[in-house]
C-alpha cells in the first residue's frame, strides 16, 4: 500500500479517565510504518501498553483516496475539531458533502482536509451542540446519517460518549465479528442475538482470568471481543462468528455489550433488531500465503484445485453407460449431468425471460464476456453484457421479464451493487454469481451460484476469473438441460470441464518458460494481446492483468478489428501476444498471424500442444506458449493461465508489489459520484 494513508486511533483507559481525548495517529505508507509511528508516539505520551483496562475500543482504516491525494492529512480518522469530540472512520463516498460543507462553513466550522468524510464528525458535533439535552449516542448518529447522501460504513468514537462506539452502514459493507473469551464453549452459539445478554459487564481485559458469578445460568464470557470490518477475511483469524449488517443498521457498543438498531427511511424511527450471526466457512489458511511468496502467485497456482471446488458436488463426474444399467429410462440416471442447487427453483423463470443481461466490472465482466457465447449457444437466448457503472450512467432500460446476472468476486463492488438495486427496482430477476458468502450481492440476489474459489486476497483477480467462467458455463448447461438437441454439445463441455484441473496443472508447468519470456519483455513500454471469439476475453483479461500489476501499458484487441485501426501499431518492436488455440477461431487466427508476420511483427503465440500447422507456419521464428487442448468453451480458462503468470513475473522483474498495486483496492466499495 505505497500510497494509501493509514491511521489508527487509540483511546486511553476510558473508565479511569472518561474525558480523555481519543489519540489519533496517522501515517502514509505501509501498515508497518504506522505501527512504528504508534510505538514512537505512545512512548512520547508515556502510555503504558501493559496496563489492563476493563473496556477499550480502537478504530483504524486504510483509506481509498476518493477526495484529495493520499497523505496523512486526508487520511482517517477525521475529527470534529482539535478537541476530538467526535472521531470517525468512513468507507464510502458522501455525495452531498459540498452542500453540507458549505452549510457548516457558514456556521463557523473550519475544514482541514480535502475529503468528503470530514463533514460527518463536524455534523455530529454541530447537532450535538444544538441539543437541548443529551440524547443517546446511537440516536445522535441516526440524526447525522439522515443528512447524508451516498454510501457509508462508519465507526464513530466520541469524548462526549466515553467508552462507547457506534458503527453504522448504508451502501458500504460492514460486518460484526463476535468472539467470546475464556469459557467460549459456554457462550450462546449462533444465532447470536443482541438482545441475549452476551456477557455480564466486563470486569477484566480479554486476557484476564475468568471469574465465577456463582449463577449457573449466567454465561461467563469474560473478554468478549467485537470486530467491525468491511469483509470477513479481516476478522477470520479472530473469530468465525459474524453478523452481516444490513443497510441502516446502527450498532451501539457500550460496557462490553452491543445492540443493533435499524432506522427506517419511511418514518425515520429506529428500532432494536435481532441479527443472526453466521459461521464463516473460510479457513485462516485461506488468508495465509501457504508457502508461496505472494498471494497472486498462490492464487494462480491454486487454480486446478479451485476449479475442482467450483464443480464439486455439481457435476456427475462418472458418465454412466446406458448398457450397464440395462433400463429403458437411462436418461433419468444420466441427466442432468450438472446441478446447481442455488438455481433449481429459478431455471424455468430464467428460460422464459426476454433476455439475459450479465452485469459486472473489470475481470468479472471479462468472465461474462468469455462465457457469453456458451450461454447463447446452449440457450439460444439473447445475451447482453453490461458494465455495471455504464448501465447506471445510461439508465439502461431493464424490464421485469429480464434476467440480470451479477458477476462479482467480492460481492461488494459498489457499481455492481448499485446496478443490482436498479434492476431490483425494475422487477428483473436478479441472479448473483459471487465468491463471497454473505456479501451484499449474495444476499440481495434472488438466487445464484457461489463459485467456491476460496478467499482471493491478491488485488489482481486470477482464480476467481477461471472459476467464474466455469460457473457460468455450468449455468448454461443447466439452462439447456431440457433440450435433447443440445445434449451432445453439453456432454462435450461437461467432459472437458472434468479434464480442466489436470489441464490447468499442465499449464502451470509453463512457469519457468514464462519467466524467461518475461525477462525479454520487462523493459517494454507496451504490450498488445490479440484474441477473437471467446479469446477476445482472454486478450482483454491478459492486458488488464499486465497493466494493473506490472504498470506496463497493455491493450487487449479483438483480432477481428485489427484492420480497423490497431494494425497501425504493428512494427518489428511492438510485442504482440496472439491467442490462436484450436477452437472455432483457429483458421481466422492463423490468418491474423499471417498478416502480422507479413508486417514483420514481433509475436508471441499461445497455441495448442497438438497444433502441428502452427509449428510449421512459425518454425523457430517466434516463441510459442503451448497449452493443452480443451473444449472451445473452456479453452480460455487454459489460455489465461500462462498470461496470468506472465503478468506476475513481469511485475516482480520490474520491481513492483504484485499483491498491492498502486491506487487499487481489492474490493471497490466506492462509486464515482
Ligand atoms: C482486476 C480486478 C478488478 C475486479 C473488479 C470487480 O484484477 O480484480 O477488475 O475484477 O473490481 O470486482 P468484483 O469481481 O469483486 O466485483
Amino acid at each position: 500500500m505505497f500510497d494509501l494513508c493509514i491511521y489508527l486511533t487509540l483511546q486511553a483507559d476510558e473508565e479511569e479517565s472518561p474525558s480523555s481525548k481519543p489519540i489519533v495517529i496517522k501515517a502514509k505508507g505501509k501498515v508497518a510504518d504506522l505501527v512504528a509511528l504508534c510505538d514512537e508516539e505512545m512512548e512520547g505520551l508515556q502510555i503504558n501498553e501493559d496496563v489492563t483496562v476493563d473496556c477499550h475500543a480502537g478504530i483504524a482504516h486504510t483509506r481509498w483516496a476518493t477526495h484529495g491525494p493520499p497523505c496523512a492529512k486526508n487520511s482517517h480518522p477525521h475529527v470534529s475539531s482539535s478537541n476530538h469530540e467526535f472521531v470517525l472512520v468512513h468507507n464510502g463516498t458522501i455525495t452531498n458533502y459540498r452542500a453540507l460543507k458549505e452549510f457548516l462553513i457558514k456556521e463557523g466550522e473550519e475544514f482541514m482536509t480535502e475529503t468528503d468524510t470530514e463533514v460527518i464528525p463536524k455534523l455530529c458535533n454541530f447537532l450535538y451542540s444544538k441539543l437541548p439535552e443529551p440524547i443517546p449516542f446511537p440516536q445522535l448518529v441516526c440524526e447525522v446519517v439522515k443528512q447524508l447522501e451516498g454510501a457509508y460504513a462508519l465507526l464513530i468514537k466520541s469524548s462526549v460518549y466515553p467508552g462507547e462506539l457506534v458503527a453504522c452502514r448504508r451502501g458500504s459493507p460492514l460486518i460484526l465479528g463476535v468472539k467470546y473469551g475464556i469459557h467460549a464453549e459456554q457462550a450462546p452459539k449462533s444465532p447470536v442475538s443482541p438482545n441475549t445478554p452476551l456477557t455480564p459487564k466486563l470486569t477484566g481485559s480479554s486476557a484476564s482470568a475468568p471469574h465465577s458469578t456463582g449463577d449457573p445460568n449466567k454465561v461467563e464470557t469474560q473478554g468478549l471481543e467485537l470486530f467491525l470490518a468491511s469483509e470477513a477475511s479481516a476478522v477470520v483469524e479472530h473469530t468465525k462468528q459474524v453478523i452481516y449488517l444490513e443497510d441502516n443498521d446502527i450498532v451501539h457498543m457500550r460496557d462490553g455489550e452491543y445492540t443493533v438498531y435499524n432506522w427506517s427511511d419511511i418514518d425515520s424511527a429506529s428500532v432494536e433488531v435481532r441479527r443472526t450471526a453466521q459461521t464463516l466457512t473460510m479457513e485462516v489458511s485461506q488468508i495465509m500465503k501457504g508457502g508461496y511468496d505472494y498471494y497472486m502467485q498462490k492464487e494462480i497456482f491454486e487454480q486446478a484445485d479451485t476449479i475442482a471446488q467450483t464443480m464439486q458436488g455439481r457435476i456427475k463426474a462418472t458418465p454412466m453407460s446406458p448398457i450397464k444399467f440395462g433400463v429403458p429410462n437411462v436418461d433419468r440416471l444420466l441427466y442432468p449431468r450438472v446441478r446447481l442447487g442455488g438455481l433449481v427453483d429459478y431455471v424455468s423463470t430464467i428460460r422464459r425471460s426476454r433476455r439475459i443481461i450479465f452485469i459486472a466490472c473489470g475481470t468479472s465482466y471479462h468472465a461474462a464476456l468469455c462465457s457469453r457465447q456458451t450461454v447463447e449457444e446452449l440457450t439460444q437466448m439473447p445475451v447482453v453484457l453490461e458494465l455495471a457503472g455504464d448501465i447506471l450512467d445510461r439508465r439502461c432500460p431493464i424490464f421485469r421479464d429480464d434476467t440480470c446476472i451479477f458477476v462479482s468476486q467480492s460481492g461488494e463492488t459498489a457499481d455492481t451493487m448499485r446496478a443490482m438495486e436498479y434492476a431490483i427496482e425494475r422487477g428483473a430477476l436478479c441472479v448473483g454469481i459471487t465468491n463471497t458468502v454473505g456479501s451484499a450481492i449474495a444476499r440481495k440476489s434472488t438466487c445464484g451460484i457461489h463459485i467456491n474459489a476460496g478467499a482471493e486476497i491478491g488485488v489482481a483477480s486470477t482464480k476467481a476469473y477461471t472459476s467464474q467462467i466455469v460457473a457460468i458455463t455450468m449455468m448454461a448447461i443447466v439452462l439447456a438441460s431440457d433440450q435433447i438437441s443440445k445434449r451432445k454439445r453439453t456432454d462435450e463441455i461437461v467432459d472437458s470441464l472434468l479434464e480442466l484441473p489436470d489441464n490447468i496443472r499442465q499449464c502451470l508447468l509453463l512457469d519457468e518458460k514464462i519467466k524467461k519470456l518475461a525477462e525479454n519483455l520487462r523493459d517494454e513500454n507496451s504490450l498488445l494481446v490479440f484474441g477473437r471469439g471467446r479469446n477476445y476475453a482472454t486478450a482483454v483479461e491478459a492486458a488488464l492483468k499486465v497493466k494493473e500489476v506490472s504498470y506496463m501499458h497493455s491493450e487487449g484487441i479483438n483480432a477481428g478489428e485489427m484492420k480497423h485501426g490497431p494494425l497501425a501499431l504493428v512494427d518489428e518492436h511492438m510485442p504482440i501476444i496472439v491467442v490462436a488455440t484450436m477452437d472455432e477461431m483457429h483458421n481466422k487466427m492463423q490468418g491474423v498471424i499471417q498478416q502480422l508476420m507479413a508486417r514483420n511483427a514481433r509475436l508471441i503465440i499461445v497455441c495448442n500442444e497438438e497444433d502441428i500447422d502452427m509449428e510449421d507456419m512459425i518454425g523457430a521464428r517466434y516463441p510459442l506458449i503451448k497449452v493443452p487442448k480443451g473444449d472451445g468453451a473452456l479453452q480460455p480458462v487454459l489460455n489465461i493461465i500462462p498470461l496470468q503468470l506472465l503478468s506476475y513475473h513481469l511485475t516482480l522483474l520490474r520491481g513492483f508489489n504484485v499483491d498491492q498495486p498502486r491506487n487499487l483496492a481489492k474490493s471497490v466499495t466506492v462509486t464515482e459520484e
